[in-house]
C-alpha cells in the first residue's frame, strides 16, 4: 500500500498542546466551509483517526472515512488507499480531503478517484504559508527541513501544495474552482518546534547538510519567532 508511514500519522504533531489546540482552531474554518454546502453524504479521505467523519455524523450527516491507517474495526472508517476507492461512481455527495495531498505519491491518481466517487465535487484544505510575512517564511523554512527527514526515513510528506497544484493534478473536466487563503497567525514556542525536531536531527548522518541548515532555522526562531501556518481550502464543484 502507498504512502504508509513509519511514524504516528500527525508526525508526532499532536503531543504538542500549543500546536493540537492550533490545528483544531485552523480545522474549524474547514468544518464550517463544509457544513454550508448541506453534504448529504461525505467521503473522508486521509481521514487519520476519524475526528470530521465524527463531527460530521453528531451533525446529523452521513459520513464515511478511508486511511491506510484505519484501525479497520468500524465500519464507517475504513482501511483503504486513495488510488483504489471501494465505491461506485458518484457515490458521495462531497468528498473532502483535508491536509492530505502533500501526503500523495500521486495526486492525479488520488483526485482522479475522488472525482469518479462524487456527485458534487471536492473540498480540499493543504497547509499554507503566507509568504509576503518574513515570520511565515522562516516556518516554511522549518516545515520543509522537517519534511524532508520524514521524506529521507521513508515516508510521502511533500511541500505544501498550492492552488495551482491542485488545479493542474484535477483530471480532465468541467469544474468550477474557488479557493480562499486562511491566514491563522498563533505563535508558537521555539522549544516546541526544537522538540519536533530533536529525534529527526538526531537520525541526520554527521555529514548531511541538513545539519547546518537546521542550526540556521533554530537561530532565526529563536531570534525572531515561528508562526503556525495557515490553510487555503479549494472547493472544486463539478459541472
Ligand atoms: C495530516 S493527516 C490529516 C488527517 C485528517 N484528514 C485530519 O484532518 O485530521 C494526513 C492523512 O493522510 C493519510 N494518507 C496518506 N496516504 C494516503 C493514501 N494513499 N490514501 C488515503 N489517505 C492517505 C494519512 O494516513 C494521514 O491520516
Amino acid at each position: 500500500m502507498p504512502s504508509t508511514s513509519k511514524s504516528d500519522y500527525t508526525h508526532g504533531m499532536d503531543r504538542d498542546p500549543d500546536i493540537q489546540r492550533e490545528w483544531l482552531r485552523l480545522f474549524d474554518r474547514f468544518v464550517l466551509r463544509l457544513i454550508e454546502l448541506k453534504p448529504e453524504s461525505v467521503l473522508d479521505v486521509g481521514c487519520g483517526r476519524g475526528v470530521l467523519v465524527n463531527q460530521l455524523s453528531q451533525a446529523g450527516i452521513l459520513a464515511t472515512g478511508i486511511d491506510p491507517k484505519a484501525p479497520g474495526h468500524d465500519p464507517q472508517i475504513i482501511q483503504g488507499d486513495v488510488e483504489r476507492l471501494p465505491f461506485g461512481d458518484d457515490d458521495f455527495e462531497w468528498v473532502t480531503l483535508r491536509h492530505v495531498p502533500h501526503h500523495l505519491p500521486d495526486l492525479s491518481a488520488a483526485l482522479r478517484e475522488c472525482v469518479r466517487v462524487t456527485r458534487k465535487g471536492l473540498l480540499i484544505a493543504e497547509p499554507w504559508f503566507d509568504l509576503t510575512d518574513p515570520l511565515q517564511k522562516i516556518s516554511e523554512r522549518w516545515d520543509r527541513w522537517w519534511k524532508r527527514q520524514h521524506e529521507r526515513a521513508g515516508d510521502v510528506h511533500k511541500a505544501c501544495i498550492p492552488v495551482s497544484g491542485i488545479v493542474a493534478a484535477l483530471p480532465v473536466g468541467d469544474f468550477d474552482i474557488e479557493a480562499e487563503h486562511y491566514r491563522h497567525v498563533a505563535h508558537i514556542t521555539p522549544e516546541a518546534i526544537e522538540k519536533l525536531s530533536k529525534p529527526l536531527l538526531d537520525e541526520l548522518p554527521p555529514d548531511n547538510p541538513d545539519r547546518g541548515e537546521y542550526t540556521q532555522i533554530m537561530q532565526q526562531i529563536n531570534e525572531r519567532g515561528f508562526t503556525y501556518n495557515g490553510t487555503v481550502i479549494v472547493k472544486v464543484t463539478r459541472g
